[in-house]
This record gives structure tokens, C-alpha cells and sequence, in this order.
């Protein structure tokens, strides 16, 4: 089974982190996002994976290069200009001939993709469009459906008193390959609002695939840190991490005046100074140096990140390279080393 991944936007909702590293590459529990996407679908057999590129692609290519463990056919689709969700999935697919999967590559869920697959073949449908709850729709597109849950509407980002559905695309979809067809060759096009209001139009059969797995958009530093948590906590299943517990890498060196709080993930290559304090959750990318007494709330680390002695971050995220002073306290901040980290670090 084929899937077509969409890591083609700027991510700027993302900034200040994605100024040096593309969306899909940022670390989650530190392995790329787009590498958890991936071990997700091929634990449902979906293992010929093309990614739908244009913004920085090669950071993307050189990973996959180095990191051949997934058993997955990974192949690349790279657009010369931004051709937008659909767009970029015609440009995409011009070899595909059967149902296959597109998912946007900044959601993270542990559907079931198997179940929704025979959904979409029980139903004989055309399109089949994943939903997730939200508390405010407000923000997003909303899809309205009947008992069956075949589409009726589609209504875009409904102002608050014209609530009428909570459910939401949830960005992932499975098409047969005539959808290609609703679509313009070369042009900038988007499913939400062209695509499926069209194939609703002309009586297509669209399907919701209603469910309550784990999902979320972590296009911004908030979502981002959420999802580092929730992976770490054990509040959504991942291939790459189970839960609630410490891990450090053996190569790293722990001072056994540190205290710990789980969850916490230490990276190789790290030294952990006398009297730190790590409440988790916490993530340390590789060769981290966390000196004497700081204490490191909440927070996510990349890699090579310095924290000077007696500092204090809470709830923070420091991306690679990022040097913080002695006795600096930071709370709520996502710093950059090129990009607003160099104020604290000197
Ligand atoms: P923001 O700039 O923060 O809104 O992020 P974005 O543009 O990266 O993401 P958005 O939520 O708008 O898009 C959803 C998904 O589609 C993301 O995974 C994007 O990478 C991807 N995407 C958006 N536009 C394109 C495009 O023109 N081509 C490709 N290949 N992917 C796209």
C-alpha cells in the first residue's frame, strides 16, 4: 500500500525553529518527526512511501540516506515552486493506480489505519477524509456528514455562533486514483477547498472515517512541546518510545548528586553536572553539557545545547547549539541559535 506525505510547506507557524531545521525534521523524543510518521505506517503494511517535498529538501534526503532501518520504499517528489496539498499529490502520484493513502506530514496520530482502509473499502468510496474532535473548530475545517458518515458539507473555519460539528479534517485521507483527476496538472491546488467540495458536487461518494485516536497538528512550538510530552508520558502510542520512565543513553555521564524525575531521555554523548536537577519531562538531545546545579523543568533540548550553572529553564525548548549563561533563568521560551537564543548565552 502507497502513501504520499506532505512536507513541502515552510512551516512558519513553527519559527523560530524552523528558520535552520524543515518541519518534518524537527526532533520528537529525538528521532525526526517524520521518521515516528513513517514507523506508524508501516506497522499497518503501508511501506511505499513517497514525501512531497519543496522547502528544504535536503536535510530530509541526507537522513534517509545515513538512517536505512525502516522497512519502507522511500521515494521523493520535489516541486519547484509550492503546489499546495493537492497540487503537490498529482505531482506526486502520476504512477499511482490504486487506492492509496495521503497524510499531511505535521500531523502526529496513532489511528488505525487498517480499520480506516476497510471503512473506506466497505463503503465504495471515492475519498475518504479522517476526522478528529477539537473543542474549537473555529480554526480549522469543519465536516458535517450523515448517520453513515457520508459527507454533506464542508464549511471552513466556522465563526464561533456557526458551530455545528466539532469533528474537523484531520488532514489524512485515503483517494482512489480517479481523484487525480478533479486535479490541474502544474497548478496550486488544495483539497480542502477545492478537490472535495467538487467531488461533493457531483454526488462523489465522500466518506468521514470518524474516530478518537491520539492527533495533533504540531505545527507550533506549543503543539511541538505537547507532543514531545505526550509521546514521553505515555498519553499516545509510539513506535519509538513507551512511556513514562528514564533513559540514557551509555555513553552519557549522569553525576550521581543529579536527581532525575521521569520522564526523562538523555541522548549520547551528554554530561550531567553535580546537584542537576531534570524534572521530567524532559528531553536531551545528543552531547548536551548541563552544568553544576541547573535545573531543567519541562523542557526539550536538541542537541549540543550548553546550560550554564545554577540556570533555570522551565518549560522551555532550545534548539541545537543554544548556550545559556550561569545562573539564567528562562521560562516559556523557544530559542534558536541563530534566531533569538544568542541574548541569553554569552
Ligand atoms: P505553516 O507555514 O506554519 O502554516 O506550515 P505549513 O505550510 O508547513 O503547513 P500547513 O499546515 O499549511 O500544511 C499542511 C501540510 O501540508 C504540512 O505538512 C506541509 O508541509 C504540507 N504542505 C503545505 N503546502 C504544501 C505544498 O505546496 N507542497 C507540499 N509538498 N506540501 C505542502
Amino acid at each position: 500500500m502507497k502513501a504520499i506525505i506532505l512536507v513541502g510547506g515552510e512551516g512558519t507557524r513553527l519559527r523560530p525553529l524552523t528558520y535552520t531545521v524543515v518541519k518534518s525534521m524537527v526532533p520528537v523524543v529525538n528521532k525526526p518527526f517524520i521518521e515516528h510518521v513513517l514507523r506508524q505506517l508501516a506497522a499497518h503494511g503501508i511501506n511505499e512511501v513517497v514525501l512531497a517535498m519543496g522547502y528544504k529538501p535536503d536535510s530530509i534526503f541526507e537522513y534517509f540516506r545515513k538512517n536505512s532501518t525502516l522497512d519502507i520504499n522511500l521515494t521523493y517528489s520535489l516541486e519547484e515552486k509550492p503546489l499546495g496539498t493537492a497540487g503537490a499529490v498529482k505531482h506526486a502520484g502520476s504512477q499511482v493506480n490504486e487506492t492509496f493513502f495521503v497524510l499531511n506530514g505535521d500531523v502526529y496520530t496513532d489511528i488505525d489505519y487498517t480499520d480506516m482502509l476497510n471503512f473506506h473499502r466497505r463503503n465504495k468510496a471515492r475519498a475518504t477524509i479522517a476526522l478528529t474532535r477539537v473543542e474549537d473548530p473555529t480554526k480549522f475545517g469543519v465536516v458535517e456528514t450523515d448517520q453513515n458518515g457520508r459527507v454533506l458539507h464542508f464549511i471552513e473555519k466556522p465563526s464561533a455562533d456557526k458551530v455545528t460539528s466539532h469533528w474537523i479534517n484531520a488532514g489524512i485521507y485515503i483517494l482512489e486514483p480517479e481523484v487525480l483527476n478533479y486535479i490541474p496538472e502544474g497548478a496550486f491546488y488544495m483539497f480542502e477547498h477545492g478537490v472535495f467540495p467538487e467531488m461533493l458536487e457531483k454526488g462523489e461518494p465522500v466518506y468521514a472515517y470518524i474516530n478518537r485516536a491520539y492527533w495533533i497538528d504540531m505545527g507550533t512550538p506549543e503543539k511541538y512541546h505537547q507532543l514531545n510530552c505526550n509521546i514521553l508520558g505515555g498519553s499516545c502510542d509510539s513506535p519509538l518510545h513507551n512511556g513514562d520512565k528514564i533513559v540514557i543513553d551509555s555513553s552519557s555521564k549522569v553525576h550521581p548528586t543529579a536527581r532525575l524525575t521521569a520522564p526523562v531521555i538523555i541522548d549520547a554523548n551528554c554530561v550531567i553536572e553535580e546537584k542537576v536537577e531534570l524534572k521530567g519531562p524532559v528531553v536531551l538531545g545528543k552531547g548536551c553539557l548541563i552544568k553544576k546545579g541547573a535545573v531543567i523543568e519541562n523542557s526539550l533540548l536538541w542537541d549540543n545545547v550548553v546550560v550554564g550553572k545554577g540556570a533555570s529553564i522551565i518549560n522551555s525548548i532550545l534548539a541545537t547549539g543554544v548556550k545559556i549563561k550561569d545562573k539564567i533563568q528562562l521560562e516559556g521560551q523557544t530559542l534558536n541559535q541563530e534566531h533569538g537564543g544568542s541574548a541569553d548565552t554569552k
